[in-house]
C-alpha cells in the first residue's frame, strides 16, 4: 500500500527520516530535525529564486506550464476572454465565484463611483517632473493614497478591506490616465461614469476638446480582454511582492505600490517594450532569419519568447493574437506585425526553440497593440499594473486569511567571516 510521506535517509549521520507529503509537497520546517548533532540549526533547502518553493495555499490561479492550461477560480482563460468583461473577472478573482446580476450591479456601481482622486492627489501628481515615467508616478501615488485613507491600516475589518478594494480598482485607471497627461502635458480629463470601465479609461487618456468622449467599441472591447488576460497569474515576482510585503500588515495602498514597483523590472513587467525594440531592430522580414542565427548563438533572447512556467504556448498569446487581428482592422496594421509573425512562423519550427519548449508569452503581441492603439512604450507597464490591482488585492485577501500565513521571512545560507575584532581606521 503506498504511503503519502518521503522517507530521507541523512549520509552524514545514517539516520532515517519519513516526513508527510501534502498536496505533492513536503513542509520545508521538517527539514529541520535532520540535525548531526542537537546543537545545530538543522536543514534548510536552498533554493534562490523559488523554483521549486510553494510560499503559500491558493485557490485563486490554476496554471499547468506543460499543456499551456490557464483558468483563474476553475473557469479557462479562454472562456472568460470571449465570454466575460473585466470587472466581473476581478470580482471572480476577488470573491472566488461569478457574480450574480445584483452583485455584479452593485459592484459595478462601487467601481464606477469612487473613480475620482482627491484634489490633493492631483496636486501630487502636478509636482513630477514634466518628463516623468508615467510608472514612477504610478507606484508613488499609490502609495501617498495611503495617507488620504489611515482608515486602510485596519486590515482584518472585512467592510474596511472592501472598500480600500473598491478604491483601488476605481482608482489605478485615474493615476494611470493623469500620469499619462502629465507626461504628455496634456490637463487631466475626468471621469465619466456612464462610461465602461475600459471605456472611462480611454476617455480619460485621450479626450481633447470633445463635449462626450465616445470609445471605439472594438478598441473598448479589446482593452477589456487585453485586462482579463493579465488580472492574475498566481505567484509571480510583483504578486510574491504583494504578499510579502503585506504580510507585515502594511495597508494595501502601501503593499500594491511596492507590487507595482517589482512589476515595473524589465524581466517581469517590461518585456512587450523589448520585443517592439527588438521588432523595430530586425526592421524587416528579409533580416529575420539572420536575427535568429543571433538567437541560436547566445548572443541575444528572442525577447517574447519562453516562460519560466509555460513549456507550451502560452494561452493568453493565442487570445491576443486574435485580439490584435481585430485591433489592427480599426487602426490599421502595425507594420512590425509581418515581422513577429515570420519570427513566430520560424521559431516554431525550428529545433533550438522546440527543444527548449520556447513559445510565444503573453508579451509578443500585446506591444502591438498598445502601440497601435496610441500608447507609448512608457504606458506598458502601466497598462499592465491596472489589472493585475484585482490579482495582488485577491492575494493580499487571501494571505491575510490564511490561518497558516506569518510574516514572510526566508533564511540564508551565510558564507561571510568568522567573528573578529574590529581594526581601528589607521591599521588597515
Ligand atoms: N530566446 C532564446 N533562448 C532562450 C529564451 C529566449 N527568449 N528563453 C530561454 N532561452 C533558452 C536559454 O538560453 C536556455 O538555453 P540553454 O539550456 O541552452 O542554456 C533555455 O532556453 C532555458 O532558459 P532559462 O533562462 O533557464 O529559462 P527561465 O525559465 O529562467 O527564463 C524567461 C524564462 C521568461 C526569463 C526567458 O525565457 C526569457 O528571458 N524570455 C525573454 C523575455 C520575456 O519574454 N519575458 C516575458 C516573460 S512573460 C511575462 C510575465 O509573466 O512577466
Amino acid at each position: 500500500m503506498p504511503k503519502d510521506t518521503l522517507t530521507i535517509t541523512d549520509n552524514r549521520t545514517g539516520k532515517t527520516y519519513e516526513v508527510a507529503i501534502e498536496h505533492g509537497a513536503i513542509r520545508a520546517v521538517e527539514l529541520r530535525q535532520i540535525k548531526t548533532s542537537p546543537e545545530e540549526f538543522g536543514l534548510m533547502s536552498y533554493d534562490p529564486g523559488y523554483l521549486n518553493t510553494a510560499s503559500c495555499k491558493s485557490t485563486i490561479t490554476f496554471i499547468d506550464g506543460d499543456r499551456g492550461i490557464l483558468h483563474y477560480r476553475g473557469y479557462p482563460i479562454e472562456q472568460l476572454a470571449e465570454k466575460s468583461t473585466y470587472l466581473e473577472t476581478a470580482y471572480l478573482v476577488l470573491y472566488g465565484e461569478l457574480p450574480t446580476r445584483s452583485q455584479l450591479e452593485e459592484w459595478t456601481y462601487q467601481i464606477t463611483h469612487h473613480t475620482i482622486l482627491n484634489e490633493n492627489t492631483k496636486k501630487l501628481m502636478d509636482g513630477f517632473r514634466y518628463d516623468a515615467h508615467p510608472m514612477g508616478m504610478f507606484i508613488s501615488t499609490i502609495a501617498a493614497l495611503s495617507t488620504f485613507y489611515p482608515e486602510s491600516k485596519d486590515i482584518f475589518d472585512e467592510q474596511v478591506r472592501r472598500k480600500q478594494i473598491y478604491r483601488l480598482i476605481a482608482k489605478v485607471p485615474t493615476i494611470a490616465a493623469f500620469s499619462y497627461r502629465h507626461n504628455t502635458g496634456m490637463p487631466y480629463a475626468y471621469p465619466d461614469n456612464d462610461l465602461s470601465y475600459t471605456g472611462n479609461f480611454l476617455n480619460m487618456l485621450f479626450k481633447r476638446t470633445e463635449l462626450k468622449y465616445k470609445p471605439h467599441p472594438v478598441l473598448e472591447r479589446a482593452l477589456d480582454v487585453l485586462f482579463i488576460l493579465h488580472a492574475d497569474h498566481e505567484q509571480n515576482c510583483s504578486t510574491s511582492t504583494m504578499r510579502l510585503v503585506g504580510s507585515a500588515h502594511t495597508d494595501p495602498y502601501c503593499s500594491l505600490a511596492a507590487a507595482a514597483a517589482a512589476l515595473y523590472g524589465p524581466l517581469h513587467g517590461g518585456a512587450n517594450e523589448a520585443v517592439l525594440r527588438m521588432l523595430a531592430e530586425i526592421g524587416s522580414k528579409d533580416n529575420v532569419p539572420a536575427y535568429i542565427k543571433r538567437v541560436k548563438s547566445g548572443e541575444v533572447r528572442l525577447m517574447g519568447f519562453g516562460h519560466r512556467v509555460y513549456k507550451n504556448y502560452d494561452p493568453r498569446a493565442r487570445i491576443i493574437k486574435q485580439t490584435a487581428d481585430a485591433v489592427f482592422e480599426v487602426t490599421g496594421r502595425n507594420p512590425l506585425l509581418d515581422i513577429a509573425l515570420e519570427l513566430e512562423r520560424i521559431a516554431l519550427e525550428d529545433d533550438y526553440f522546440v527543444s527548449r519548449k520556447l513559445y510565444p508569452n503573453v508579451d509578443f503581441y500585446s506591444g502591438l497593440i498598445y502601440q497601435a492603439m496610441g500608447f507609448p512604450v512608457e504606458m506598458f507597464p502601466v497598462l499592465f499594473a491596472i489589472p493585475r490591482t484585482s490579482g495582488w488585492l485577491a492575494q493580499w485577501q487571501e494571505m491575510l486569511l490564511d490561518k497558516e500565513q506569518k510574516i514572510g521571512r526566508p533564511r540564508q545560507l551565510y558564507l561571510g567571516a568568522g567573528r573578529r575584532d574590529y581594526v581601528p581606521i589607521e591599521q588597515r
